[in-house]
């Protein structure tokens, strides 16, 4: 993987964090691990679920572990588990839950609780593949993101004359136009999983069946195709609208520079929107939602889920049905989903409440459910396991940074997904 220094620093840094508070589950806690540390938004909607866990006569022991796209918390899982120090519960996304359903003993099996509370009439089926295994429920989703939408500050959009895009070529136009008016075009921060990010809504821009079969069924054709060059271009064409210190910069300090108007938009997954929103702008006053120009009416999702590591302990197993059951609660389900960003991850609930990005992403949602048009987000884990996610990443990233041309990356790309499928 290309991994530059200071993701690395910021990975021992996760690691030495880990041993320092080694901990072992007490009776009256849970101890949880998981990504979520963006100040007032992510921190917030974590938060609704240990105060909800509080009321149900549960303590929480915090387990952070900073890193957006949640890949250092992942590895200091990996360790963790490997030391026989598994935590009570740990956020996942996608295929992480099927790898570790796969490890013989290391989940918890949530049946009954499921069973309860219905879950498998009230969640997406697209989450429910990654929430069973085996025809057992394994974990539990506390919200859904789609990752194709483009956040605009408003202000830079009206002083390109306000059109908003909707076609690709009516993107480039509105970001020659901020390059202009002297602001960064596209706020970006250089790592994988960011420059991943952008790769999934330029891929669903190319048509559904083009992301279906190259992503989704790695069909080498479509890989290796005319469709594939474009993308690898308009990701190129994308690289000239930054500015020069992009490298390494967190999601959530892009997200500051859109709303303080010093770039003009992000393209990030509706994470976003809960730091826009922390900072106390308002939608289509502030700032303008949209789907990726030529995604409307598609979606790449990805959801966070918890597992819950198999205990012994028959006060620990009943504190993991008792999150189950509060994650999968309507309460936090909305606390939780204001605060970051995103939306429930259950199909009942009413969208009354949220702002109008978070109603239009409702309703997006019922639609693209009913249409056939829901496709797990590469960049976030749910297009491919981890294997194939590791190589696109390496690929896209590298050719962002002007380490390979266009061509170079689709041959790459060819190459090591064939030679990871013989493995
Ligand atoms: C995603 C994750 C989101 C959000 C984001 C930034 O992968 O699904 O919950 O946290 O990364 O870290």
């Amino acid at each position: 993987m290309h991994i530059t220094i200071y993701t690395k620093v910021k990975v021992i840094a996760a690691f030495l964090l880990t041993y320092l508070f080694s901990y072992t589950a007490a009776a009256d806690k849970v101890e949880v691990l998981h990504w979520w540390t963006s100040k007032g938004s992510e921190e917030k909607a974590i938060g609704s679920l240990k105060s909800d866990l509080a009321k149900r006569g549960i303590g929480w022991q915090d387990m952070p572990i900073v890193g957006g796209g949640g890949g250092n918390s992942t590895t200091v899982l990996r360790a963790r588990v490997s030391g026989g120090n598994p935590p009570t519960s740990a956020a996942l996304l996608g295929y992480a839950i099927t790898d570790w359903a796969k490890t013989e003993g290391a989940l918890a099996n949530l049946n009954d609780i499921a069973e309860k509370q219905n879950w498998a009439g009230i969640i997406p089926k697209a989450l429910q593949k990654f929430s069973k295994h085996n025809g057992n429920w394994v974990a539990a989703p506390i919200d859904f993101h789609s990752t194709n939408w483009v956040w605009i500050n408003k202000s830079a959009l009206d002083a390109t004359g306000g059109k908003v895009p909707s076609t690709w070529e009516e993107l480039v136009t509105v970001l020659d136009a901020m390059k202009a008016n002297g602001i960064i075009p596209l706020g970006h921060g250089g790592e994988a999983w960011q420059e991943m990010t952008i790769f999934d809504s330029i891929f669903l821009s190319l048509g559904d069946d083009f992301y279906q079969s190259a992503f989704i069924d790695l069909d080498p054709k479509a890989l290796g195709g005319a469709k594939m060059l474009e993308a690898f271009n308009r990701m190129a064409k994308l690289r000239t609208y930054v500015d020069d210190d992009f490298s390494g910069r967190d999601w959530n300090i892009v997200v500051s520079m859109v709303t303080d108007g010093k770039a003009g938009m992000q393209i990030m997954g509706d994470w976003a929107k809960g730091v826009i929103l922390n900072a106390g702008k308002e939608a289509d006053k502030d700032f303008v939602c949209i789907r990726f120009p030529g995604t409307q009416g598609a979606i790449t999702f990805n959801s966070g889920q918890f597992v819950m590591f198999k205990s012994d302990n028959a006060e620990q197993q009943a504190m993991q049905k008792e999150m189950a059951s509060s994650i999968m609660s309507e309460k936090v389900q909305f606390n939780f989903n204001i605060h970051k960003g995103s939306i429930p991850a259950r199909t009942d609930m009413s969208g009354d409440n949220f702002d109008s990005c978070g109603q239009k992403a409702i309703k997006d949602l019922a639609q693209a459910d009913a249409d056939g048009r829901l496709y797990g987000s590469m960049a976030h884990g749910h297009a491919a396991p981890g294997e194939y996610q590791s190589i696109v990443y390496d690929v896209v990233t590298a050719h962002f940074n002007g380490e390979m041309t266009s061509e170079e990356a689709v041959e790459e790309l060819v190459a090591s997904i064939e030679d990871a499928k013989k493995l």
